[in-house]
């Protein structure tokens, strides 16, 4: 964003875009937000966006696009095979990252599931920065490996200063290759923007000191780039090493650094979709039989034409600084906001959204009682915003039926780019003060339904006990006829 100084002194992020299409919102009384929240077994993922008022769930598939990319859409060139939208989408991914082959598919999963069949054996240990969900899940279903979480210390500091908490240890790394060996490990995942660790950056020199060991061992990286243009900021910011580098600069040298790329376009670039990318021209061919057999042919993927063209151009705009720095310079005025109010929240404020600690939040709740999970029900309850728990909910029990407690209990409030104001962000900060004020009245969860994969997404849950009326009667105490 530009350098733009207010003569009081603030320092209030602007937004170097205008809001020319809009969508009404709605804001429910908070008798019909308790019926909402209840319907939905405390999950938000089960709340009707007509219910929401603001709708910091995600930023997949959410961000506002460009009117250039809403104007690319209407160029698509619908064909099954070699429709020119293909070529113009191969174009722009050559450009960002210089890497020679791409292949479509539907949305970032799509490509762990590709890559998981390609590069894991059962068996096989995948060491990475921090897991996602998804490519947990693929890794471990469909490619019958296992995950090995090799963060620096820092990731699991709630309240930190290291810039880049999604750095990899590679101390750590050189030890898993000593007691896994080269067979043992099916791929290095790095992966940009951290999200599970409150979307925290790595540096660009960490990632070449990954790929250097990689590469001295023949292992492959793949770079999960899905949150990249957060990262790329960060870097530019805070690495003195890219201080004089130009965006693309950096994003060519991580992806120099990778063999395989992949991303979630509804993520990067603002758009829908999927792919991955390689300069590997035999990983290319290994991964490429399995586009036609899951996705679709290899010049659509499972994407509309229309959502490639977005994509296209939004990939150029994730090399534009006044493009990327929106979502993070709105995500540390918030984190700036609620630090000032003693609310426990993720530091350095990282990408994606805001993060709120919920162990700190609800210190009373134990860990089993899910704090993470009922604090974005009590959210949600207190304010209409959606957000979504990354925590124990989020995690897949042992298999001996144990609950496997996650290291870090968060709500992330996510913002996906450009799309609330200023104005927004105050009431959200507003409610989220209030309710810390009021944290002892809001207990726990416990499950009523509970689907053994991926449990968070379609689980119901319920209060234990009557905190939720509780926590009702104190906002109307307070807030009398107030929405
Ligand atoms: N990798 C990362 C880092 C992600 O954040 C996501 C999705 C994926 C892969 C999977 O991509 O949804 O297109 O299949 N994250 C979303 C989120 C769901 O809300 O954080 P997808």
């Amino acid at each position: 964003m530009a350098n733009i100084k207010f003569f009081s002194g603030k320092t209030t992020p602007i937004e170097m875009h205008r809001v020319r299409i809009i969508q009404k919102l709605n804001l429910l009384s908070i008798d019909e937000r308790l019926e909402a929240v209840k319907r939905a077994g405390n999950n938000t993922f089960l709340l009707r966006n007509d219910d929401v008022f603001l709708d910091m769930l995600t930023d997949s598939g959410t961000n506002a696009m460009s009117n250039d990319q809403l104007a690319s859409m209407s160029q698509a060139d619908d064909s099954y095979a070699g429709s020119a939208t293909f070529y113009r989408l191969e174009k722009a991914l050559r450009h960002v990252f210089g890497m020679e082959y791409f292949l479509p598919a539907h949305q970032g999963r799509a490509c762990e599931h590709i890559i998981a069949r390609v590069f894991v054996k059962k068996g096989q240990m995948i060491p990475m920065n921090y897991h996602f969900t998804t490519a947990k899940a693929q890794i471990t279903e469909i490619g019958g490996g296992q995950i090995l979480e090799i963060p620096v210390k820092e990731a699991f500091d709630i309240d930190s200063t290291c810039p880049f908490k999604g750095n990899l240890d590679t101390d750590a790394l050189k030890q898993a290759i000593a007691k896994y060996g080269k067979d043992g490990i099916g791929f290095v995942r790095m992966e940009a923007g951290t999200n599970l660790i409150g979307g925290q950056p790595f540096a660009l020199q960490n990632i070449q000191e990954v790929s250097k060991i990689c590469r001295s061992h023949g292992i492959p990286l793949v770079h999960d780039v899905s949150l990249l243009s957060d990262n790329l900021y960060f870097c530019k910011q805070r690495e003195a090493a890219c201080k004089n580098m130009t965006i693309h600069e950096i994003a060519k040298a991580m992806a120099e650094a990778s063999d395989v790329l992949y991303f979630s376009g509804r993520k990067l670039g603002s758009a829908r979709g999927g792919g991955i990318c390689t300069n590997n021209r035999q990983y290319y061919m290994m991964m490429r039989e399995l586009v036609p057999l899951f996705e679709g042919f290899l010049t659509y993927g499972g994407m509309s034409v229309r959502e490639m063209e977005a994509l296209a151009v939004g990939m150029y705009e994730t090399l534009d600084e006044d493009v990327i720095s929106q979502g993070p310079q709105f995500i540390e005025f918030m984190v700036g906001e609620l630090l000032k109010l003693k609310v426990p929240v993720v530091t350095p404020a990282g990408g994606l959204g805001c993060h709120l600690d919920a162990r700190g939040f609800l210190s009373h709740l134990k860990p089993t009682e899910y704090p993470a999970g009922s604090l974005a029900s009590a959210m949600y309850l207190v304010s209409g915003i959606r957000g979504m728990e990354r925590g124990t909910l989020s995690e897949q029990r042992n298999e001996d039926g144990s609950e496997p407690i996650a290291q870090m209990e968060l709500l992330r409030l996510a913002l996906p780019r450009r799309v609330f104001t200023m104005s927004q962000i105050l009431y959200a900060v507003d409610r989220i003060n209030w309710l810390y004020q009021n944290r002892h009245l809001v207990g726990g969860l416990k499950w009523i339904d509970e689907p053994r994969i991926l449990r968070f997404f379609f689980g119901t849950l319920e209060p234990i006990g009557d905190w939720q009326q509780k926590l009702v009667a104190k906002f109307k105490a307070d807030f009398g006829d107030s929405l």
